[in-house]
């Protein structure tokens, strides 16, 4: 409808009816046509509550959709439409690789192509709002939550966020197909104090403007429509109440215009915080902090009318929340079309069409950690397929809760239907016997008496000595990561070490499939195999994309996006931290340096590592000039080569530091990557352009500056590249 209509709609409506859009309820209050009593009654809610409601979480399905959407506007006083929201986060039904494992492809169009075909898909089940993406910056695998994220790069974030948004929203959010994104969650989040979930974050104000924003920033710019609050403290202030961050950073410095959701219940938690007294306040707090909506909670609809009246918030704060709802109400075409074309047929035929996507998808990500002795690409040699992964279809992240199994490809069926004989065993279960996944109940646990796992083991055994070249696959639980999923030692679990060394006992041609959704500790596991291909979670084609790279149908092209530490004391950890006073190179006594006694200051494996099936060399890097001023630029130069035997690709990366600024910056950054694809015994020159813009960075008070001085430039094929030269900004 017209600004008008819905301006004359909006001044039509009571304080309650107000307030009512302001509130978010859970699917289950909508399961069945009258009020459920459970949940409702645990909230304090009433039936008139849900009658009023602007909003509903996790409620999906066409059918269901159209009919819970049906009865509530024939009931509603002025037949608003309800807001349908629902994590959305790497594909839907047809499960994509997990957010972490896209960025590693160091491709945002294809998050985009991604994020629009789950849109499409999602969509035409119903829905309108995706609570992705996640921009939040994470370094520290022992968070459950890298999973969701784009990695430790502030620029590789913001590229894969943009790209996330421009993907759900399209180009026109009034019709179907579509899905408002929600970039979350501000801010902050993806660095809790000892990577423990939910924990305090303690953040100086240059790393928070500089690196942090970073992916905020990008989804604001990309336009996306909601924003999402975080559970943790700022400053010592919980997000969702701070108006600093709020009302100051989000909205002022940020110019973010769209709606702001809390996270689930993180209103009413602020009690818990000790910074709200009660839900009184808690209201007052997150309305003035400028939360416009409440996900889950009473605090909004049982106080703010009562604020309003004994003049402690201005009305004022109450219709901006509700017109904004309204506004995006009004923008998805919900007044025209409230089931914005939902079709249970057209939702099927997305999901069916979204599978050869998936498969594209999956094999962009995978990154080969190592290759000594050319074991892969696989030949003609007879291959044993063992592990707990190697006829699984549960190779779908955390957050992939409607993704059906039954579709999914396994690693067995992908090989199979390669042509390819092999053997397959499972050799030991994921988890030890008894084990639990807390938050879970024990039927998403399989796991194996000490009898069967003894069998199990011995099956193994056999079938690695059988064997010439044996793929293990292994991995962490997929219920492992995810929000809630903080390990203080993300390790492989023991039954699975068990097997790993039992068949190296018997075959040392070990090729290693690692399923995980963070990066995991690898040094006990390097040794004991010859290559290994981190796989992530691949999603609904998994099996099939893993077997084409493994027979070398396709090559391994990811690049970590996250470091891998060497041992978790280093964590967080990032190949951008700061230089000190003392670094261990310049230290010769080896002990008074930025370092640790006991462990190498260097990851096992640095941000943007990533082997070929070929090899690659590069050439010196060169700068046409030596030195630009503001309004010009400067071309960096080196030539690569591709000096394997095969057609191969491989991502050139540059890296700049900022030798003396006003605020000490990182020891180098990335600024910029291109793809090559060479065939065998070919070289190209590569260039880069470096502007002003590359040389900015935004200081501890959020002004965005580049600073005249000396820089060095990094070229290669990981963030560990020596390959250097230097020039000046004037
Ligand atoms: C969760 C998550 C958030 C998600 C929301 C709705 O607690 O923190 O990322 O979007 O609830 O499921």
């Amino acid at each position: 409808m017209t600004e008008q209509a819905l301006r004359a709609l909006f001044d039509a409506l009571s304080q309650e009816e107000k307030i009512g859009q302001l509130l978010q309820l859970e699917a289950g209050f909508f399961a069945q046509s009258d009020f459920q009593t459970g949940p409702a009654a645990a909230l304090g809610l009433q039936a008139q509550d849900a009658a009023l409601c602007g909003s509903v979480l996790n409620l999906r399905g066409a059918e269901e959709a159209k009919a819970v959407q049906a009865r509530f506007i024939r009931q509603h006083p002025h037949h608003i439409p309800l807001l349908l929201m629902l994590d959305v986060i790497n594909g839907y039904e047809t499960a994509f690789p997990i957010p972490l494992a896209q960025a590693c492809s160091f491709r945002p169009e294809l998050t985009q192509a991604l994020c629009a075909a789950a849109a499409r898909e999602a969509s035409a089940d119903g829905l309108h709002v995706t609570f992705s993406p996640m921009a939040d910056l994470a370094a520290d695998c022992r968070w459950g939550r890298v999973m969701e994220s784009s990695g430790e790069d502030p620029l590789l974030c913001a590229a894969f966020s943009a790209a996330a948004v421009r993907g759900y929203q399209g180009d026109d959010l009034a019709h179907g197909g579509t899905l408002a994104a929600c970039g979350k969650h501000f801010a902050g989040y993806g660095a809790p104090l000892a990577g423990s979930e939910y924990a305090q974050v303690e953040l100086s104000p240059a790393a928070f403007q500089s690196d942090y924003l970073s992916g905020y920033r990008a989804c604001i710019g990309a336009g996306s429509r909601l924003m999402m609050t975080a559970f943790n403290t700022v400053d010592g202030i919980p997000a969702s109440g701070s108006k600093p961050l709020l009302r100051d950073l989000l909205r002022g410095q940020l110019g973010f215009e769209g709606l702001l959701i809390s996270d689930y219940s993180a209103i009413a938690e602020m009690i818990r915080h000790g910074y709200a007294e009660d839900r009184r306040s808690a209201a007052r707090l997150a309305l003035e902090a400028g939360v416009d909506m409440e996900m889950v909670g009473v605090c909004y609809v049982r106080e703010l009318d009562a604020l309003v009246r004994s003049g402690e918030i201005p009305q004022r704060l109450i219709d901006e929340a509700a017109w904004r709802v309204l506004k995006l109400k009004n923008d998805l075409g919900l007044f025209e079309d409230p089931y914005r074309g939902a079709d249970a047929e057209k939702f099927r035929a997305c999901a069916l069409e979204n599978r050869t996507l998936a498969a594209q998808a999956a094999a962009e990500t995978f990154v080969l950690l190592k290759n000594d002795g050319g074991l892969l690409p696989l030949g003609a040699q007879k291959a044993a397929f063992i592990g707990p992964y190697a006829e699984s279809r549960a190779l779908h992240g955390a957050w992939s809760f409607f993704c059906r199994e039954a579709d999914t490809v396994s690693i067995r069926q992908g090989v199979e239907a390669l042509g390819k004989a092999a053997a397959f065993c499972k050799g030991a279960p994921l988890l030890a016997p008894g084990a639990i996944i807390p938050g879970f109940s024990a039927d998403y646990v399989e796991s194996e008496t000490e009898e069967t796992q003894a069998t199990l083991l011995r099956e193994a055994v056999r079938a690695a000595s059988a064997a010439e070249t044996v793929v293990l696959c292994l991995g962490e639980q997929r219920l492992q990561s995810g929000e809630g999923g903080s390990r203080a030692e993300p390790v492989l679990p023991a039954p699975q070490m068990q097997l790993l060394r039992a068949v190296r006992d018997v075959n040392p041609n070990i090729v290693l499939i690692l399923f995980a959704g963070r990066p995991l500790l690898l040094r006990d596991v390097l040794p004991l195999c010859k290559s290994l291909l981190y796989v992530w979670f691949p999603g609904s084609m998994g099996g099939a994309a893993i077997a084409e790279v493994l027979y070398g149908e396709k090559e391994p092209v990811g690049r970590l996006s996250m470091s891998f530490p060497a041992s978790v004391g280093q964590c967080p950890i990032s190949y951008r931290a700061l230089n000190t006073g003392r670094p261990e190179a310049l230290v010769p006594t080896g002990r008074f340096h930025n370092g640790y006694q006991d462990c190498p200051s260097a990851p096992l494996f640095p941000f943007g590592f990533g082997l070929s099936y070929s090899a690659w060399q590069c050439g010196p890097l060169t700068a046409d000039r030596a030195a630009f001023a503001s309004g010009e630029h400067l071309v960096l130069t080196c030539t690569v080569r591709n000096i394997g035997r095969r057609k191969s690709s491989t991502v050139l990366q540059l890296y700049l530091q900022d030798v003396c600024a006003s605020v000490c910056r990182p020891r180098r950054e990335l600024k910029d990557w291109h793809h090559v694809t060479l065939a065998p015994g070919a070289e190209t020159a590569v260039s880069f352009e470096v502007t002003e813009r590359m040389l900015q960075f935004y200081g501890p008070d959020g002004a965005l500056r580049a600073e005249a001085g000396e820089f060095r430039a990094y070229a290669g094929f990981d963030s560990g590249t020596q390959n250097a030269c230097a020039f000046y900004f004037q």
